[in-house]
């Protein structure tokens, strides 16, 4: 069996990826997010709220469960938030960074420390994919947290490759942006105030004109992508040029 756990597989990308892997009988996924959405044979949830990263800490052994019979086992760090929209210094609440930062940065350090803990020693493939962004490489004037958390886990990603790369374990870790994707973060970036986010209109534009990816569409890159890492060396990649 193929073990893919995928954290925000209720609703969005990781929702899409979820169900295109439970299309092949071999694939078992256990996703972890406040709420859940699959009901499948094959599909198990752990409810975890992320914001809580004592609670995630005290259940990590129940996202991590031994898994010998495993043919390739996956982490794909795929929840995050963009936190609220608006400039620092300018009614911006202290509490939004680590809000942002626990979700998005935190807690994937953490499930990434306790998968390799967990499977190290198991010789079948494994891989770790991070769900990162492509404001994790410019700056986005009103996403100041969210940027900066992108740019985190980008680098997290690659010095964590450096380390595995090192030790010589085979295990490969990829920061994945999957482009702009019409799911339930986009709406809330439309929705926002242009006194707080000076490129609203341009993302009201992408959704007007058609221009967003369905979460389908990049489910479908993202798998045929998990398929086929071996063709892949960067760490760095991006769902667009797939
Ligand atoms: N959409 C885009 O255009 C876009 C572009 C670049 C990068 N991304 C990245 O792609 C990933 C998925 O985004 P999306 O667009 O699919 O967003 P989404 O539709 O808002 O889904 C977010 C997922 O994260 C989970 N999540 C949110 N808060 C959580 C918490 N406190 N604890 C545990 N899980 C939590 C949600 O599950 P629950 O609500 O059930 O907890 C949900 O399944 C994110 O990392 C995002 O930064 C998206």
């Amino acid at each position: 069996m193929n073990y893919y756990i995928i954290t925000g597989a209720s609703k969005g990308i990781g929702k899409a990826i979820a169900e295109e892997l439970l299309k092949n009988e071999k694939n078992y996924i256990i996703g972890v997010s406040r709420s859940n959405s699959i009901e499948h044979p094959r599909y198990r949830h752990q409810p975890l709220d992320f914001s809580d990263v004592a609670g995630v800490e005290n259940n990590l052994h129940k996202i991590f469960l031994p898994l010998e019979d495993a043919d390739k086992l996956v982490l794909i760090n795929n929840a995050g938030v963009l936190g609220d929209i608006g400039y620092v210094g300018e009614e911006m609440a202290n509490d939004q960074f680590k809000f942002v930062f626990d979700i998005n940065v935190t807690v994937p350090a953490m499930l990434m420390n306790s998968f390799l803990q967990t499977y190290q020693q198991q010789s079948c493939q494994k891989v770790i994919v991070n769900i990162s962004s492509g404001a994790g490489k410019y700056p986005v004037d009103g996403w100041a947290s969210y940027c900066a958390s992108k740019a985190a886990i980008d680098l997290f990603s690659v010095t964590v490759q450096q380390e595995q790369d090192k030790r010589g374990t085979g295990v490969k870790v990829y920061a994945l942006s999957p482009g702009v994707v019409d799911t339930g973060m986009q709406e809330n970036i439309r929705e926002s105030d242009a006194a707080r986010f000076s490129t609203v209109e341009k993302f009201r534009q992408y959704k007007q004109k058609g221009d967003l990816a369905s979460p389908e569409e990049v489910g479908k890159k993202v798998v045929n992508f998990l398929y086929n890492t071996n063709q892949y060396k960067d760490v760095l990649l991006s769902v667009r040029g797939m």
